[in-house]
């Protein structure tokens, strides 16, 4: 351990790894636990970033890899190959709505990237709406959408930032921009999508961009309704529906895409991480009739579309569906948070218990009153995890108060209870 630690302290960027000083060495995995050099075992309750769906080293899965490695390592997207085929049939098969035009590529931002030009090929128009609090990742007009200004946006203007996009506030229910209370706010903040097409557009709007469920803002759902009454209004308006699900597909919400359990149906929709569970691979689809608009040269990759990433990425689908995996994430996501809102009432330190499925958020605050996030108290409940064998992503979300759990898809109930007593043990420990 001596000599890695050495080679981490002096080759790997000080900028990764701020979990805590001496972050572990993870060498194996198999589910929902992780193994690090010195043989600990860890729940993983952070599904590294949410893009673990089946979990840690699945014998399907790795077989795949190693099957398709084997007969056909790399093509471009110049030709078609039997994985890319094979998955594009398979994703338009479970997507919501009308989906069914896939363009692969690696990684969640660029699938953004390709949501943008795609828009604003199909509509002809060049502004764009995002969400206060919205995460879609770090390429540049990934990084325009970004509803959170200082440090992330701070001299990044430019490109989609010169008046492209217009924010509107977000449905974080918790901390609500108009000082509503749902549901009794009458969903004020979807209606104030009208509004800012009204005052603050230069009627050029083509395209509304959300994430169902923010993560990076801190695991915060939409509320019942609110992409209902969105949808009426982008509907109304003639704009496009840009679903960001590359945190929530592929079943981490308790429905294979969250756009399912809100009922509502995309124009575009973004995936990544859960699509492969690990390879670098991401799709940006999108029905028929907005693809009618994209011309030669819209679309290329070199890497994009791997057949390996695509072959592991039929393989953990699959065993989504025989292991009947959205199904436990729902279920064991159920009883993860009644047992969290259950141990809240004991905790001074928990402001917020929110969730859907899998992807929860535990917000931690200094005062129940003022809400003043507890930043400090959250970044030492990931060293009380670690020494109780758990990885708690806390110390995370925009305000870095919150515990954002999105464990893999197969996580069982005596794993959750693990997680719930170290989180339960670490709070203790720290309001003492
Ligand atoms: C909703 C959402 N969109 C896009 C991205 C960017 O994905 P990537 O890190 O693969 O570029 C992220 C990353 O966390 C994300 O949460």
């Amino acid at each position: 351990m001596a000599e890695e630690a050495r080679k981490r302290e002096r080759f790997i960027s000080p900028l990764v790894g701020r979990w805590v000083k001496d972050y572990p060495i993870i060498v194996g995995g198999r589910g929902a636990v992780l193994i690090d050099i010195d043989g600990k075992e860890y729940i993983d309750a952070f599904g590294p970033h949410s893009a673990t769906s089946v979990g840690h080293g699945h014998p399907e899965v790795i077989k795949a890899i190693k099957d398709q490695a084997d007969r056909l390592g790399f093509m471009t997207v110049d030709f078609a190959t039997l994985p890319q085929l094979e998955l594009a049939e398979l994703l338009a098969g479970i997507a919501p709505g009308d989906l069914r035009r896939c363009y692969f590529l690696n990684g969640g931002a660029e699938a953004v990237e390709s949501a943008l030009l795609i828009a604003r090929k199909a509509s002809g128009k060049r502004e764009v709406i995002a969400l206060y609090g919205a995460f879609h990742g770090r390429t540049y007009g990934a990084r325009s959408l970004l509803g959170w200004s200082k440090p992330y946006k701070m001299g990044m203007s430019g490109l989609l930032g010169q008046g492209g996009v217009l924010h509107t506030p977000g449905y974080y229910c918790y901390r609500c921009s108009l000082g509503l209370e749902y549901p009794n706010c009458g969903l004020q903040c979807a209606k104030m999508i009208d509004e800012v097409i009204t005052y603050a557009s230069v009627g050029d709007v083509g395209a509304f961009i959300a994430e169902p469920i923010q993560g990076t803002a801190g695991n915060i759902p939409a509320p019942d309704g609110y992409f209902k009454e969105v949808k009426k209004i982008l509907d109304a308006n003639g704009i496009l529906f840009i679903d960001d699900e590359v945190i929530t597909g592929f079943g981490k919400t308790g429905e294979m895409f969250a756009a399912d359990l809100y009922s509502v149906k995309p124009d575009i929709m973004t995936l990544a991480k859960g699509i492969s569970g690990g390879l670098p691979l991401s799709c940006t689809i999108c029905t028929e009739k907005v693809a009618e608009h994209l011309q030669a040269f819209d679309y290329f990759t070199t890497w994009g579309g791997n057949p390996v990433a695509c072959a592991q990425s039929i393989a953990a689908i699959k065993v989504i569906q025989k292991e009947r995996l959205v199904e436990n994430a729902e279920k064991v996501g159920s009883y993860f948070l009644k047992r969290l809102k259950e141990i809240s009432g004991s905790h001074r330190l928990i402001g917020d218990v929110r969730g859907k499925g899998l992807l929860i958020g535990v917000e931690l605050v200094k005062d129940q009153e003022t809400k003043e996030p507890a930043v400090e108290e959250s970044l030492r409940l990931r060293v009380e995890g670690l020494k109780r064998g758990v990885i708690l992503p806390a110390g995370l979300g925009w305000r870095k108060n919150t515990i954002r759990l999105s464990p893999p898809l197969c996580i069982t109930i005596e794993q959750v209870d693990r997680v719930v007593e170290a989180i339960d043990e670490g709070l203790k420990e720290i309001e003492e």
